[in-house]
């Protein structure tokens, strides 16, 4: 089932201004397999997350980064005197049930926009039907090349998993100085493959070796036979490109067995559960992200500053992913006349040095940004900057 999230309908203040009947004329034959086009004093986008379930802090950090822009940009006026609605529907980590939400969204909210997904498995099963409907969807945080590969409606705001895998591998092999990693895959997560896939591509390349490559499936609990095997072959470090839930119960039972290599990740450790669940254990360890709270720069200081203020807590990666998707919507949206979708499309595909807090965004031809990543050290239940990858 999937439950409209209990603090997720902005309200949408009055607003006096009396505006022109949305332009339906205008519709090119590309946006009429929706029909989708602004109304009234309000614009309706869609998100769509995890707000319960095993990940839910993906969904409601997400939720709360659009939430803070939707925020700013109604109180500056929103958007050619409209206000911007979310309707924002709870997947519960599903992938099915976020391919029903995607629907309804369309079929009967009507949105115009979607934001969402967090996690790639639940992209790919929304992205088809964005497609479909020439709806323009933005993923804030999917890092599967496989997502944008679903048609030209669907873009991202993250870098994507080629190279993230290969700021691990360069990291394993050049400041931890492995030779010999082991890998530690979920088989029924997009992400998890084929992010273990590029890390292990580049750390051969590099000269390294891939010892053993163990797997396990999400909602598992118990890691032993797996961590056991990976133990009898004394790697130095171990990639669990998973998600925090499965990796800070893996780090425990990794630290009972007495394995004391680093486990080593990707974005999808990226949670302040991981800590909690992990404890201890995942002290030591290295994961790489979208940005730093420790970032000094003026946008990322400032976003921290505001998202503090409104929900009292500092934002993960997550949150500045969410608020910066909505930020690049937003900015398309300004540059769309009539507030078509395939107007909004073209917006959004041109978009160039946009100044997000996660970096500069510009769309590459396959609705792809290129941007750096961080490495993260996690110490005493933070994440200490590392160092900050660029792609070449
Ligand atoms: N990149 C992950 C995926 O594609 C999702 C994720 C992003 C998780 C950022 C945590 C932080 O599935």
């Amino acid at each position: 089932m999937i439950s409209r999230h209990p603090f997720s309908v902005v309200l949408v203040a009055l607003s006096v201004v009396l505006l022109a009947p949305a332009c339906k004329k205008s519709q090119t034959a590309d946006s009429a397999a929706s029909g989708a086009t602004v109304s009234g004093n309000v614009i309706k986008i869609g998100e769509v997350g995890s707000m319960t379930g095993s990940e839910a802090t993906f969904g409601i950090s997400t939720h709360n980064g659009i939430m803070l822009a939707v925020k700013q940009l109604n109180a500056a006026g929103g958007i050619a005197g409209k206000k911007v609605e979310v309707v924002s529907l709870d997947d519960q980590g599903k992938p099915e049930e976020a391919a029903v939400a995607m629907n309804k969204l369309i079929n009967q909210d009507k949105v115009i926009a979607i934001l969402g997904e967090v996690a790639s498995s639940r992209s790919l099963a929304m992205a088809p039907i964005a497609q479909t409907h020439k709806i323009p969807m933005i993923s804030p945080s999917s890092t599967n090349p496989k997502v944008t590969e679903q048609g030209d409606y669907i873009f991202r705001v993250c870098f994507i998993d080629p190279f993230q895998g290969t700021v691990m591998a360069k990291f394993a092999w050049e400041s931890l100085k492995a030779k010999k990693v082991a890998i530690l895959r979920d088989v029924k997560n997009d992400y998890s493959v084929g992010l273990a896939d590029y890390f292990a591509e580049t750390f051969k390349k590099l000269g390294g070796e891939i010892v053993i490559d163990q797997s396990y499936s999400a909602g598992d609990m118990d890691f032993k036979s797996q961590l056991t095997a990976i133990r009898s072959k004394n790697p130095e470090a171990i990639f669990v490109p998973g998600y925090y839930t499965e990796v800070g119960l893996i780090s425990i039972q990794a630290k009972g067995l007495g394995l004391t290599a680093p486990l080593l990740g990707g974005d999808g450790w990226d949670s302040p559960k991981l800590t909690e669940i992990g404890g201890d254990s995942i002290n030591g360890s290295y994961f790489a992200n979208h940005y730093s709270t420790e970032d000094n720069s003026p946008e990322v200081q400032k976003f921290i500053k505001e998202y503090k203020e409104m929900f009292g807590v500092v934002p993960d990666g997550l949150a500045a992913m969410g608020y910066d998707a909505a930020l690049v919507l937003f900015d398309a949206m300004k540059r769309s006349p009539q507030l078509t979708t395939p107007q909004i499309r073209d917006a959004i595909a041109a978009t160039q040095k946009f100044k997000a807090v996660t970096g500069l965004i510009s769309m590459d031809a396959k609705r792809n940004p290129v941007k750096s990543a961080v490495v993260l050290k996690i110490e005493k239940k933070s994440f200490k900057y590392q160092t900050t990858i660029n792609p070449t």
